[in-house]
């Protein structure tokens, strides 16, 4: 099965299952399963923004993009019937709306459905969700958050990565599961953001106990690759605009995995037409009925 895996969304719906949509299309591989790694911007209620995202939407209506799909009556899109996402709440979410949504799902469930046509679901902090599609499976967990408790002030708990939740998942042992989503990344990859988060020690604990095959990141927009034991840890950029000049989309926003349980391998989605799109023309080929 072929698993795409997108980093920072921050409402750009539209725009994800386009550029998804189109690669589909072009390879002819059918993508069975996106993940996404945080900051998808999970704002149904736009009473509820917070200042960054109500900032970013002045200039970006895209900014405010998830409304839509959560809605009764989600937009078409190049990649229908839609396959189903899982995402694992960042730092720029609604938490109110998470945490209702959380509380009515099953407790025995590890994600819950945030879209009334349950195709956008989120992954619940700390345990691990199982997908299967034909002969395929794959267990995927996620860890929420960023970790720079500095920040804690005023913030909902969501917004902050809990040690506990990672503890949990640590404890679930080596080879549990196969692919770990975070927003935040594991602490020791000299990375970081103009806040001065670094990752997350708790993190690279789960990495280390667990060994999973894969582990995705995004939050710091760095598309580049580290090994942690066995596990290849991969960042990810933003599937997005770049903000200034032409508006560009943006580039290293989606990694496909070709999950194959003996044999997996993960590639960047690359492609003249992304480099050469920008904000005013992707609706050309990015929208249904093209
Ligand atoms: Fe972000
Ligand atoms: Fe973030």
């Amino acid at each position: 099965m072929n698993i795409a895996v997108v980093g920072d969304v921050h409402g750009h719906l539209a725009l994800m299952y386009g550029v998804l949509g189109r690669w589909q299309k072009e390879t002819g591989r059918a993508i069975d399963l996106i993940l996404q790694c945080g900051d998808m911007g999970a704002f149904k209620d736009h009473s509820q923004l917070d200042q960054a995202t109500e900032r970013w939407a002045e200039d970006d209506p895209d900014e405010l993009g998830f409304a839509q799909f959560a809605g009764s009556n989600p937009p078409a899109t190049l990649i229908d019937p839609r396959p189903p996402l899982i995402f694992i709440p960042g730092n720029h979410e609604d938490f109110h709306f998470l945490d209702e949504r959380e509380r009515s799902a099953p407790t025995d469930e590890s994600i819950y459905s945030v879209s009334e046509d349950g195709r956008i679901s989120a992954l619940k902090s700390g345990r691990i969700w199982t997908f299967e599609s034909g002969e395929e499976k794959v267990r995927v967990a996620g860890i929420s958050g960023v970790a720079n408790r500095r920040h804690k002030k005023g913030r909902p708990t969501r917004y902050h990565l809990s040690d506990e939740d990672a503890l949990e998942l640590a404890a679930e042992g080596s080879l549990s599961f196969d692919i770990l989503i975070s927003h935040d990344c594991p602490d020791g990859l000299e990375v970081e953001d103009y806040r001065g988060m670094s990752g997350s020690p708790s993190l690279r604990f789960v990495i280390e106990e667990t060994q999973p095959r894969y582990a995705f990141f995004a939050h710091y927009d760095r598309v580049e690759e580290w090994r942690i034991g066995a596990t290849a840890v991969f960042g990810l950029g933003k599937c997005s605009y770049e903000r200034s000049g032409r508006w560009p989309l943006t580039e290293g926003g989606v990694a496909i995995i070709n999950w194959d349980q003996t044999q997996p391998s993960v590639e960047r989605l690359e492609a003249e037409w992304l480099t050469n799109s920008t904000r005013f023309d992707w609706r050309h080929w990015g929208r249904a009925g093209n």
